[in-house]
């Protein structure tokens, strides 16, 4: 069985959607911002941070999979469930729970930035910068972790403890 400890506390982690928030809230002052949420794990982190917004919001929903299988990512992406607007001359940010290797936001923005936005910048709750196989930009970072792996706020460990309303780490424990 596995055991799941608190690693970020729910107010590390909302203050730190504060302060995300208030940067995106003055680098798009006066224009409007399409966010464009990665299901499933995205949902918890795009929804605290947009509450938090106070420039003209929009949000779509767009699925990857990476043919994911528990604990480990493969590089091969395809879109699962695509995007209901066009993002062609919007000004574009994509909301990530977190970046592993790079593989899935590495593909996604290729096929996002062929779609010609005005602009498209990428957002992540957390980020594991020692798993990194392809470079990503990152133009917003919530926390950078070391390599752990870790559920709630939306991320999974076999698509449960999605609902935490911390991040905990998932420690497998023998024998249980
Ligand atoms: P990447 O393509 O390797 O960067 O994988 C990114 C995706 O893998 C994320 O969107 C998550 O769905 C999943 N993932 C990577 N690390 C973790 C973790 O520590 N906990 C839960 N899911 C993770
Ligand atoms: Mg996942």
């Amino acid at each position: 069985m596995e055991k799941v400890r608190e690693y970020l506390s729910q107010q590390e982690v909302e203050s730190k959607i504060d302060e995300l928030a208030a940067r995106i809230n003055q680098d798009y002052a006066g224009k409007a911002l399409h966010l464009l949420c990665i299901l499933k794990g995205s949902t918890f982190f795009m929804v605290e941070l947009a509450k938090r917004l106070t420039i003209p919001v929009t949000i779509d929903f767009i699925q990857a999979s990476s043919y994911a299988n528990g604990m480990v990512s493969a590089g091969n992406v395809r879109i699962k469930l695509d995007l209901q607007e066009s993002i062609e001359n919007r000004d574009v940010l994509v909301i990530e729970d977190i970046i592993d290797t790079g593989y899935t936001l590495s593909c996604l923005l290729e096929l996002l930035q062929a779609r010609k936005p005005a602009s498209l910048k990428l957002c992540t709750l957390l980020d594991k910068p020692s798993r990194r196989v392809i470079t990503v930009n990152v133009d917003y970072t919530g926390f950078q972790i070391p390599d752990l792996f870790v559920v709630g706020y939306g991320l999974d460990y076999a698509q449960r403890y999605r609902n935490l309303p911390y991040i905990g780490v998932v420690d497998i424990v023998a024998g249980e």
